[in-house]
């Protein structure tokens, strides 16, 4: 069974998919492990350490003969349409493949009758903790907002006492308190800011307090949706909180934005006129810029003055820590192929929930049914419920 590394091909993408620590995980679980030469280049893993790692490196040139030949591919990026059409029908692809988005590369992929794993949909259950990579990405690019806000704000973070007089701590406020969110308020507090936290759903004030943050409770309904996730607002709701929002906003140095809805464009969070309520100098950190962004104006990869107020925006931040990212996601990988990989062969199991989640198309069927729905496909039959369905996280 061999499993093969081709490495990136989309501009801005500097993780990779296996770092060489992980390649003995691998090959416990009897995999022939391959990694196309450079593919590490940028999360600093030579093809000398691979090799040393117990990989074979393979050469550019035979990087397509290697596709084509591989039981599983593993990337971060899903793999391009070109490149999915090579692989053989009982391939599988492991990637972040969005159902919604990445369609010609679904389409490839069931014409060449192979089967494709993604990381977005892996569930939120506690035995697939170790598998998912949306929440060990998000742990770095949280760090990352934290340490962003720190660099473009114009004064420090921490309370100086010192002979010439008193500056008091930055204050953060941090919006959106899941994953990326709790890592930003536990690194602005790691810095010695002054952090409070909004979120939609109220079963996060306890983790905000855990991570040194204060919890700010607005008089509004909570907006909980399935598996811990928030859902949509109305837009009355959505309005309310602005206005309950603009004076902790006005009062913040650093405002963090990490607010996502799953499937649909970031929910707008804070408005032009909000930004500019804050002193001139602060910083306002948008790390939902690439899905829509949950600022007005916000622009993914710039940084927007807005009325003295520098906005950045969010883009491929996980790829700005590319080593430990990437360490993050090979071991998500192993983990998932500990769920596919039996005694050396690949045993996919549509009664397993991660698996069944998680497989985009099976054997060339296209079986997400947001993908089907995107690509003019009749949903398939309901299944049967299962009788071990597990209980979310
Ligand atoms: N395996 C597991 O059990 C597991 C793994 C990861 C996360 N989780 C849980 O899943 C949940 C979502 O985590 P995530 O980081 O992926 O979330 P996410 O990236 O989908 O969203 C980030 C945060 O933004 C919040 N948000 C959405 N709309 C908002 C709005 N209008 N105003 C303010 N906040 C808003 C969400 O509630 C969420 O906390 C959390 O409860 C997390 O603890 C569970």
């Amino acid at each position: 069974m061999r499993f093969f590394v081709p490495g990136e091909t989309r501009e801005g993408e500097l993780r990779v998919a296996l770092m060489p620590d992980v390649v003995s995980k691998l090959t416990k679980l009897g995999l022939d492990v391959s990694i196309a030469s450079g593919a590490g280049e940028h999360a600093y893993a030579s093809d000398a350490d691979y090799e040393a790692a117990g990989a074979t490196v393979v050469p550019a040139a035979e990087v397509d003969a290697a596709l084509s030949s591989a039981d599983i591919i593993g990337t971060v990026q899903p793999l391009d349409q070109d490149r999915a059409r090579l692989l053989k029908d009982s391939a599988v692809s492991m990637s972040f493949l969005q159902p919604g988005r990445d369609l010609d590369t679904i389409r490839a992929l069931a014409d060449a009758g192979a089967s494709a794993v993604s990381f977005d949909l892996i569930p939120r259950i506690s035995r697939a903790q170790s598998m998912d990579a949306l929440t060990s990405q998000a742990l770095v690019t949280g760090y990352r907002a934290a340490l962003v806000g720190a660099q473009l704000l114009p004064r420090f973070f921490p309370l100086f006492m010192t002979a010439a007089g008193t500056i008091p701590p930055a204050k953060v406020l941090v919006l959106g308190a899941g994953v990326a969110g709790l890592q930003a308020i536990a690194t602005a507090k790691r810095l010695g800011a002054k952090v409070s936290a909004y979120d939609v759903r109220p079963a996060s004030a306890d983790e905000v307090k855990s991570m040194g943050g204060t919890f700010i409770t607005l008089e509004l309904e909570a907006v909980e949706g399935k598996g811990g996730y928030a859902r949509e607002m109305t837009e009355d709701r959505a309005k309310r909180q602005q206005e309950l929002l603009t004076p902790y906003i006005e009062a913040s140095d650093v405002v963090i934005t990490t607010a996502a809805v799953p499937g649909r464009k970031a929910p707008q969070l804070v408005t032009r006129d909000m930004v500019a309520t804050m002193r001139t100098g602060s910083v306002v950190v948008d790390l939902a810029s690439e899905s829509g962004g949950n600022v007005e104006g916000s622009v993914a990869g710039e940084i927007v003055d807005v009325d003295g107020v520098q906005l950045w925006g969010a883009l491929d931040v996980a790829s700005s820590m590319p080593v430990h990212a990437s360490q993050l996601y090979a071991m998500n990988i192993a983990a998932v192929l500990g769920l596919m990989v039996k005694e050396g062969e690949l045993a996919l199991d549509v009664a397993d929930e991660v698996f069944d989640s998680s497989a985009v198309v099976l054997s060339g069927e296209v079986r997400n049914s947001v993908a089907r729905e995107a690509l003019d496909l009749p949903p398939l039959p309901e299944p049967e419920p299962s009788p071990q369905a597990e209980e979310s996280n």
